[in-house]
């Protein structure tokens, strides 16, 4: 989704500008572009592609020396990736970029038109700019017009704002979509997120909606409605620069794949507390799980994947039933929800619009909610009833990796516990599945790590096929899922993941000579079961890899082309390790297939419109 940025301080922006749009290439761009204030003018430079290509723009431009601007990386909604429609935007005395969606921009170009407005791109940001240099020219003051143009606005917004004769300044504000403000020894910034700005500083700000952000060389201030100043915490990230870089590894994304068992352990440990679940530090009330009749997990992609999980855990463990939802249709679709239901939201996030917007649809209907959130202080993370923050550190590369293994932890640890609250298990499993959960399962996937170099081998021979299959059962099916999306979003090959008996209902007809198909087995149980359907479609062609656990292997043959065994016992190791496995062979594929694979095509990393 788009980056904003700004800085006014007492050195030169732009190269500030750059480094802050570069540190938000993960969100995911098209176009970037960027406004600097110089005395009663602003000058822009903006382009179609990476930030490379606005570089040599800049280059060109030779822009005059400032100490004040904004820039933008684009994720286009409204009109094509081009140099017109790239932010920086200008109306009159107004230069802005904009991350988020006017939602009834037609109808408010339409009124501004009337005013005399003309418009030249076609995005909706453009009418943005239109809106506040429409209330600018009436009150000459700048948060009245920004306060004045968010209430004619339907959508979400973080706009951040220089205005033609007040160089030096910066006015921001925000609704539904991330915004941060910090001051730093050299000036002070406004951003989409803290990374942007953590070479700078470990402190910021994080402004709640409703208040208006002004930075100046002098430092950063908050302003209420009445013009009054307004309050803002300090927050302060717990993770250094050096987390939120590669680290000699080729990719983020396999960066983040090899920090997974350090972040499980570091997300598990602290809610131990005599070797059983304790989560009384973070959602205290909790404990009462077995109050709760009926659980929804709601998130998006890779976040409704680990929800998948979590059903199985805390259904198995619980036995309180649990439906899994897809938030856009969630929010839209008129749930059930009733006195006793808990709604968790997953999202690594926390800023994700159709999760935030389930959470309020929630508890606008009185539900509880909790939230299982990576990023501290995220929207989701505040609005929640509740928030157990999973402790996986920067998840930089688009494709979400070790996010979804400590969301899956943390949902195995919670169904422990409200199995322990509705005296579901025995104390002595609770505590072995604990257990478990700090150190087999992550041994388990450090052992696998080790073998990265042979699962890229097995991915070489899959690099070239078009379509994809995924099977498994029970808990398999559920990692399916995800190692399906995971394969799509990043080496671009057309994948689906099928239980693997619910196959020959359908898909079976799609499996000829050839194509690939990859098995998952690490539920002892239905072993068999999976080698059935193995055979099924290697007797219609299929060439099959499968990674089983070595148990398996050992007890069965089967009959598989490639076989990548599994060194984790069955049960959550065996589970986990095949979520590492199944990420590491679509990196591998993707990385083979020469792709930019922390930067796939058309994804954003915090999907922050509908
Ligand atoms: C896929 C991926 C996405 C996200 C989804 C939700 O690798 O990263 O499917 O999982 O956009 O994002 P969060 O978890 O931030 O709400």
């Amino acid at each position: 989704m788009c980056g904003i940025i700004g800085f006014s301080g007492a050195t030169p922006a732009l190269p500030l500008l750059l480094d802050g749009l570069r540190a938000l290439e993960y969100r995911g761009y098209d176009s970037a572009g960027v406004a600097l204030s110089g005395d009663g003018a602003t000058f822009t430079v903006k382009s179609r592609g990476r930030i490379d290509t606005l570089e040599e723009k800049l280059k060109a431009a030779d822009l005059p020396p400032a100490l004040c601007g904004i820039g933008h990386t684009r994720w286009a909604t409204h009109g094509e990736p081009s140099d017109l429609n790239s932010h920086p935007h200008t109306a009159g005395a107004v230069t802005l970029v904009h991350n988020g969606i006017i939602e009834n921009y037609a109808a408010l170009a339409h009124r501004l038109t009337l005013s005399g407005y003309k418009f030249h791109s076609e995005t909706d940001t453009e009418v943005g700019a239109a809106l506040i240099d429409f209330y600018y020219r009436l009150s000459g003051d700048p948060q009245n017009s920004l306060f004045a143009a968010a209430d004619d606005i339907r959508g979400s917004f973080a706009f951040g704002v220089l205005f033609e004769d007040r160089p030096g300044e910066i006015y921001a504000i925000r609704r539904d979509s991330p915004l941060i403000a910090a001051h730093t020894e050299k000036g002070s910034f406004i951003a989409s997120d803290v990374t942007a700005v953590i070479e700078h500083t470990s402190e910021y700000f994080r402004p709640r909606e409703g208040i208006i952000v002004k930075i100046s060389a002098g430092g950063v201030e908050f302003f209420d409605r009445e013009g009054q100043k307004a309050d803002c915490e300090t927050e302060r990230v717990d993770w250094s620069v050096s987390r939120a870089q590669r680290s000699g590894y080729a990719h983020f994304m396999l960066k983040e794949i090899f920090e997974e068992p350090e972040a499980i352990r570091k997300t598990v440990s602290p809610r131990l507390s005599g070797g059983l679940p304790d989560f009384g530090k973070d959602a205290p009330g909790l404990a009462e799980l077995s109050r709760f009749r009926r659980i929804h997990i709601v998130g998006c992609g890779t976040a409704m994947h680990a929800g998948l999980m979590g059903k199985i855990f805390i259904e198995k463990f619980a036995r309180i039933p649990v439906c899994v939802e897809i938030a856009s249709e969630f929010r839209y679709r008129d749930p059930i929800l009733e006195p006793h239901d808990l709604v968790i939201l997953l999202s690594q996030s926390g800023e994700t619009a159709d999760t935030l917007a389930a959470l309020r649809h929630a508890k606008s209907r009185g539900v509880a909610t909790l939230a299982i959130v990576n990023v501290i202080g995220s929207s989701v993370a505040r609005e929640a009833d509740r928030v157990i923050y999973t402790l996986a550190g920067p998840e930089i590369a688009v494709a979400s990796t070790k996010a979804y293994s400590v969301q899956c932890a943390i949902l195995a640890l919670f169904a422990v516990s409200a199995a322990l609250s509705k005296k579901a298990l025995p104390e002595p499993t609770a505590r072995r599945i604990c257990e478990s959960l700090v150190n087999a399962v992550p041994d388990s996937i450090a052992r696998l790590l080790a073998k990265s170099e042979r699962i890229c081998a097995l991915a070489r021979n899959y690099t070239d096929c078009e379509d994809l299959f995924f099977i498994g059962r029970g808990i398999d099916s559920a990692l399916c899922t995800e190692g399906s999306l995971k394969l799509k979003e990043i080496s671009y090959i057309h994948s689906e993941a099928y239980p693997a008996g619910e196959l020959k209902h359908g898909t079976i007809s799609l499996i000829t000579d050839g194509v690939p198909v990859i098995a998952l087995i690490t539920e002892t149980s239905l072993c068999e079961k999976v080698i059935s359907a193995v055979r099924e479609v290697r007797s219609r062609g299929a060439r099959v890899l499968c990674f089983a656990t070595r148990e398996a292997a050992r007890d069965h043959t089967i009959p598989c082309d490639d076989l990548f065994e599994l060194d984790a016992p069955s049960g959550l190791p065996a589970a986990f390790c095949a979520a590492t496995a199944l990420q590491l062979f679509a990196y591998h594929a993707a990385a083979l297939r020469g792709l930019d694979v922390d930067k796939p095509r058309n994804l954003a990393k915090s999907v922050t419109v509908e």
